[in-house]
């Protein structure tokens, strides 16, 4: 199926702009330019490209990533503290105040298989859009309101895929915690954390253009996105992804998390 919907209108006549000449708007969307880096992640590729974070993708301090997060999103300082001392892991070098979104693409490091919107790297290219396989995760988001369940199916059928095709598929406890996360993302940031639910278009929109999607209505959150918000939903997409029936099994003390559902670390310290 060809991605018809949700190209934004306007991309064609902002490509080439930059701020500066074009527009008062710190923030307006606009394409990477040809020295930009992107990345694997959606979010973050999003947030450079409305210039909440450095638009060439380069020096991704902690205090870029908190007002980033704070501005694109509504997120929490310290929870954005969190995510991005998770991230730093990224740059090989000893001491690291920044990353840069290129430096996110190693895999193996953050960047995993079995990804909702990227290739596999044995596959492909790793941290590019790709339609096929957005389209494997996006036929089981069915309803205008795509439930944690849907989400979940939609990770299920791409690990399935990509293990029945990458002959090196990695998917680890850790990645599996990561993934979780990113899995609660949408619902985070375009959803209801209540129900456990996110507004397809709004998803969509931002998954193929890598763009808040302001035009159909969206805005931040009004009440900041705090790191216990971000456990609860976690928590309600980890049910959804069982394919068990019946009670979960007792929770392991020794059981690892990750970066974006990961933030189980941080809670305890804060705590
Ligand atoms: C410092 C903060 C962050 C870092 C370092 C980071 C890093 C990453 C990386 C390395 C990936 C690629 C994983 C893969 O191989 O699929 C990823 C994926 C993803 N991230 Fe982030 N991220 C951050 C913040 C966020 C935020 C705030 C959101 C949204 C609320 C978000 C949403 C996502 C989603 C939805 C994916 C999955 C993409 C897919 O499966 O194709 N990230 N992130």
């Amino acid at each position: 199926m060809k991605i018809q919907l949700l190209v934004a209108a306007t991309t064609a006549a902002s490509v080439s702009a930059r701020p500066q000449y074009h527009t008062n708007n710190p923030h307006e969307w606009m394409a990477r330019g040809p020295n930009d880096f992107r990345g694997p992640c959606p979010m973050l590729n999003t947030l450079s490209n409305h210039g909440f974070l450095p638009r060439d993708g380069r020096n991704i301090t902690k205090a870029n990533a908190v007002t980033g997060l704070k501005d694109g999103l509504n997120f929490n300082g310290s929870l954005s503290e969190l995510m991005w001392e998770q991230g730093i892991i990224a740059n090989p070098m000893p001491n690291a105040t920044f990353f840069t979104l290129e430096q996110l693409n190693v895999h193996g490091v953050l960047e995993h298989d079995a990804s909702l919107t990227r290739t596999d790297a044995f596959l492909g290219n790793n941290h590019v859009f790709n339609e096929t396989v957005y389209n494997q995760s996006r036929q089981w988001w069915t309803g205008e309101i795509v439930t944690a369940e849907q989400l979940a199916h939609s990770k299920i059928f791409r690990q399935l895929e990509s293990r029945a095709q990458n002959p090196n598929y990695t998917f680890s406890a850790s990645i599996e915690e990561f993934s979780l996360g990113e899995i609660a993302a949408p619902i985070i940031v375009f959803g209801d954390m209540s129900t456990g639910t996110a507004q397809r278009d709004l998803m969509e929109y931002f998954f193929i253009n890598e763009r808040l999607p302001e035009e159909l209505g969206w805005s931040k959150k009004s009440n900041e996105i705090t790191l216990m918000d971000i456990l609860s939903t976690t928590a309600i997409v980890r049910n959804a992804t069982s394919l068990l029936t019946g009670p979960p099994a007792p929770e392991s003390p020794h059981r690892r998390r990750d970066l974006h559902a990961g933030l189980v670390a941080g809670l305890q310290r804060a705590l």
